[in-house]
C-alpha cells in the first residue's frame, strides 16, 4: 500500500492535505496524525472495516478496545448517558489529555470495543487532530500510532518508521507535547477510577471527587489475581529492542549503582546507553548518556521519554540504564510506561 506523507507548517495555507486526510477517513482509510499526548492511527470509529485495518496496521490484539477521538463535547449520539461527574470532567478537562470510559450506544461497533459494553472517549487539544475529526464528520477511533508493543511515537518522523505502507495517509505538523498516553478514568463506577495514568494527573483529578483512585492493579506487575481494567495495560508494552532496566532509590546512591552496572556490562562488551536528567548528565563518563530533561521539571522527562527509548534503538544497544523518577503529578505516568518498557525490571537500592 502506498502512503502518503504531509507535514502542516500553516494550517490555514495548508488545510487542502486535511481535507484529504478526512476524505479518506470517510471512504474507510487510516490516516496517523498528531495529537498532544502521542501521535495516534485513525480511522472511521462507526465502521467495522475501517477499524479492523487499525488492528492490521499496528499488529494489535483485537482483545484491545480503541480510544474514540471527538471534535465536541456533546457525545450524546456515542454513549448511553453521560453522569454529573463526567460531565464535569468533560467541561474543566477537554480538550484535552484525558479520556473518559462511558457506556457505549449501539451505534459503536463491537470491533472498536473489543466486545465491552463500554467506550474511551477523548477530545484531543491538538488544532490538526481537531480539524480532522471535524472535516472527517465523523469520530475517529485511534490507538498510538506504532507498530503494537513499541514506544509511541511523538515525531512524524517515528510515525513514518513503523507505518509507511501500511497505512492511507501521515499527517505531521506538531510534535506531542505530553508524550505520554491520556488519563483514562472509568466513569461507569463510583467513584471513577484511574485505568491508565497520564498527563492529567491524580491531583488534578481529586480537586473534582477526592474519592477518584487509581486502579491497584497498576501498582504492580500484572498477575492472574489482579489484572488491570484496561485491557491494555497488561501487555508488555512501550518496548525498546534493549533491556530496560529500572534504577531507584535517592540520587547518589543511584548513580553509583548505575556506574557498577555500567562498567559490569561494557567489560562483557555490551553497548549501554543511559537515560537520565539534565543535571546527572555529567556525572557519567562512559556509554551513551542520554538527559530526558531537567529532574524539576517533570512534564519535560514525560515529554522526551519514548522519543528518547527509540533513540536507544537507533544506537543500537543491548542495555538502557534509566534511573527511577518520584511517582508524584505526571511522575506517576512516567513511571508507569518506565515499568511496562522495563517489564518490570526495576532495582531499588
Ligand atoms: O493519548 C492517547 O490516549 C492516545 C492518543 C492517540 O489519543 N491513544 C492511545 O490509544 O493511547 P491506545 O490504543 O494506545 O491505548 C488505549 C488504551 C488501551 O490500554 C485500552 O485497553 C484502553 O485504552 N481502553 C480503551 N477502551 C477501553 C474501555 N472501554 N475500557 C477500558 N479500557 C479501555
Ligand atoms: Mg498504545
Amino acid at each position: 500500500m502506498e502512503t502518503k506523507v504531509a507535514i502542516i507548517k500553516d494550517i490555514k495555507k495548508d488545510i487542502k492535505f486535511i481535507e484529504e486526510a478526512a476524505e479518506i477517513i470517510r471512504n474507510g482509510g487510516t490516516v496517523a496524525f498528531p495529537t498532544e499526548t502521542v501521535y495516534g492511527l485513525g480511522a472511521n470509529a462507526l465502521n467495522e472495516e475501517s477499524v479492523k485495518k487499525i488492528f492490521i496496521a499496528k499488529g494489535r490484539p483485537q482483545d484491545n478496545p480503541l480510544i474514540v477521538h471527538v471534535s465536541s463535547k456533546d457525545i450524546s449520539s456515542l454513549v448511553k448517558e453521560v453522569p454529573p461527574i463526567a460531565q464535569e470532567l468533560i467541561n474543566k478537562f477537554w480538550p484535552g489529555p484525558l479520556t473518559i470510559i462511558l457506556e457505549k450506544k449501539d451505534i459503536i461497533p463491537n470491533m472498536t470495543s473489543a466486545n465491552l459494553d463500554t467506550i474511551g472517549i477523548r477530545m484531543p487539544n491538538s488544532e490538526i487532530a481537531l480539524k480532522l475529526i471535524e472535516l472527517s464528520k465523523r469520530p475517529i477511533a485511534a490507538p498510538s500510532a506504532n507498530i503494537s508493543g513499541r514506544p509511541s511515537p511523538t515525531e512524524v518522523e517515528r510515525c513514518v518508521e513503523d507505518l509507511n505502507g501500511r497505512v492511507d495517509y501521515i499527517i505531521g505538523g506538531e510534535s506531542s507535547d505530553i508524550g505520554v498516553e491520556s488519563t483514562i478514568i472509568d466513569c461507569t463506577v463510583n467513584p471513577p477510577m484511574i485505568l491508565r495514568p497520564g498527563g492529567i494527573t491524580l491531583e488534578m483529578l481529586r480537586e473534582i471527587d477526592s474519592n477518584i483512585d487509581i486502579d491497584k492493579a497498576l501498582k504492580s506487575k500484572p498477575s492472574n489475581d489482579l489484572k488491570p481494567k484496561a485491557p491494555g495495560m497488561k501487555y508488555r508494552h512501550y518496548a525498546p529492542k534493549a533491556h530496560l532496566k529500572i534504577i531507584r532509590g535517592k540520587n547518589e546512591k543511584t548513580i553509583e549503582i548505575i556506574k557498577e552496572m555500567l562498567e559490569n556490562y561494557i567489560e562483557k562488551n555490551n553497548d549501554v546507553a543511559i537515560l537520565t536528567t539534565d543535571e546527572n548528565l555529567n556525572k557519567f563518563d562512559k556509554g551513551s548518556v542520554i538527559s530526558l530533561g531537567s529532574e524539576k521539571n517533570l512534564s519535560e522527562i514525560a515529554k522526551h521519554l519514548f522519543e528518547a527509548l527509540r533513540k536507544c534503538d537507533d544506537l543500537g544497544v543491548q542495555y538502557i540504564l534509566c534511573q527511577g523518577f518520584e511517582e508524584k503529578g505526571v511522575g506517576v505516568a512516567i513511571m508507569n510506561r518506565l515499568s511496562k518498557a522495563a517489564g518490570y525490571d526495576i532495582i531499588d537500592v
